[in-house]
C-alpha cells in the first residue's frame, strides 16, 4: 500500500481503527477472531494501528484492546506502527510528567513493546497543553515516544502545543458528513508537517450505504444508538449523500466507503484514515480504498455535488 508521513513516521496511508474489537459497536469477537483479522490487516499492507487504553468493554476497565494489538503485532512490531491514547485527569497525584509516564508504561506492557510510535492525549482535561508538550517531548528525547499527537482539539490548543514540541497527528473526527476540521485544522496541520488521522471516517457506518432508517444497532456498548447523525430522520436526510457515493461506486467499481476514503485521500497530502471495522472482509474491503483513484475531475464533480446537500445531524460525543 502507499505510504504517507506523519511528520517523520511513515504509516500506509489507509490505517486500522481497532477499538471495536474491545468497544463502541455491539458484540466484541473473540480475541483470536481479533488477532488474526489485525495480522491480516498487516498482510494486506496495513501499518497503522490505532488504539487507546480506554478501549474495553463497556470502558469498564483499562487496556483490553491494547493487550489485543500487542499480541496481534508482537511478531512484526519493528515493521508496525502503533498509535495510543490516554487520558489525564485533573486532580491525579503527581506532576503531569509522573503521571504521562505512568499510563505509558502500563501501555507499553500492555502492547509488550518497550516504545509507542505514537502517543495522543486522548482528550484535553483541565491541564495545560504547553505541560502535556513538555513532556511528551522528554519522551521523545528518551526514545520511550516516537512522536505525539492530540484528539479533538482546536487550532488554538494545536498551535500552543506545537510550539513547545512539534505534533506528529491530530485525531479529530473526520468525513464526509463532519467536515469542520476542513476550515482552519487540517490547513494548519499542512503547513506544519502534522499528519491528520480521522476517526469515524465512515461516519459509523452511514457512509456505507448500509445503514437505513429500519437498522437496529445492538443493545450492548453500541455508540450508533447515541450517535445523533444515526437518528431514524437523520439517516433519512443524509440519503442524498449516501446515493451519491453509490452513484461513484458503481461508476468506479467500488464500494460506497471506499469513495468515502478515497475521497479525503485524493483532498488531503497529509490525511490517513483510520476505519474502524471489526470484520475482517469489510476491514481489507477499506484497506483497498487505498487503490480506488480518483482523477481530479472526478474528485471536484463529486466535490461540488457534496457541497450542495445539506448534512443532517453530528456524530456527537458517543465513543472514544
Ligand atoms: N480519538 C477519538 O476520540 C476516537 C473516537 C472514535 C473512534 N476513534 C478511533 O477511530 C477508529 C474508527 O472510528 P469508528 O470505528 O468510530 O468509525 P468508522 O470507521 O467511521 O465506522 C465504524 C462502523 O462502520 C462499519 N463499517 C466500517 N467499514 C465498513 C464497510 N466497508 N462497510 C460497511 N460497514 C462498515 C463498522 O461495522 P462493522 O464492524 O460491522 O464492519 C462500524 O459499525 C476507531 O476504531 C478508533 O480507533 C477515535
Amino acid at each position: 500500500m502507499k505510504k504517507r508521513m506523519l511528520r517523520d513516521i511513515e504509516v500506509s496511508e489507509i490505517g486500522m481503527g481497532c477499538m471495536a474489537f474491545s468497544h463502541g459497536y455491539g458484540q466484541i469477537p473473540d480475541e483470536s477472531y481479533s488477532i488474526e483479522a489485525i495480522r491480516n490487516a498487516f498482510r494486506h499492507g496495513c501499518t497503522f494501528f490505532d488504539t487507546a487504553e480506554v478501549y474495553s468493554p463497556g470502558l469498564s476497565g483499562i487496556g483490553h484492546n491494547e493487550r489485543i494489538v500487542g499480541k496481534a503485532l508482537k511478531e512484526v512490531r519493528p515493521q508496525a506502527v502503533i498509535a495510543t491514547k490516554l487520558f489525564l485527569n485533573v486532580g491525579f497525584g503527581g506532576s503531569v510528567e509522573t503521571v504521562l509516564r505512568r499510563h505509558l508504561e502500563a501501555s507499553m506492557q500492555r502492547l509488550q513493546t518497550d516504545y509507542v510510535d505514537l502517543y495522543y492525549l486522548h482528550r484535553m482535561g483541565g491541564v495545560p497543553v504547553e505541560k502535556v508538550a513538555e513532556a511528551m517531548g522528554h519522551l521523545i528525547d528518551e526514545g520511550l515516544i516516537r512522536g505525539w499527537g492530540l484528539s479533538q482539539v482546536d487550532v488554538e490548543v494545536i498551535d500552543r502545543a506545537q510550539r513547545v514540541t512539534p505534533l506528529s497527528a491530530i485525531q479529530n473526527i473526520y468525513s464526509m458528513v463532519e467536515r469542520d476540521s476542513e476550515a482552519r485544522i487540517i490547513p494548519y496541520c499542512m503547513e506544519h508537517r502534522i499528519g491528520f488521522a480521522p476517526f469515524s471516517p465512515i461516519a459509523s457506518g452511514l457512509l456505507s450505504g448500509k445503514i437505513t432508517p429500519q437498522t437496529k444497532f445492538e443493545s450492548y456498548d453500541d455508540v450508533r444508538n447515541w450517535v445523533p447523525q444515526l437518528s431514524r430522520a437523520n439517516i433519512a436526510g443524509n440519503q442524498p449523500i449516501v446515493d451519491l457515493l453509490k452513484q461513484y461506486a458503481e461508476m468506479k467499481n467500488a464500494t460506497p466507503a471506499q469513495i468515502s476514503l478515497s475521497w479525503m485521500l485524493h483532498k488531503y497530502p497529509n490525511v490517513v484514515p483510520i476505519p474502524g471495522s471489526k470484520n475482517r472482509e469489510r476491514i481489507i474491503e477499506n484497506l483497498e480504498a487505498s487503490h480506488v483513484e480518483l482523477t481530479d475531475s472526478e474528485f471536484h464533480s463529486l466535490e461540488t455535488a457534496l457541497n450542495q446537500c445539506k448534512v443532517y445531524g453530528h456524530r456527537g460525543l458517543g465513543g472514544f
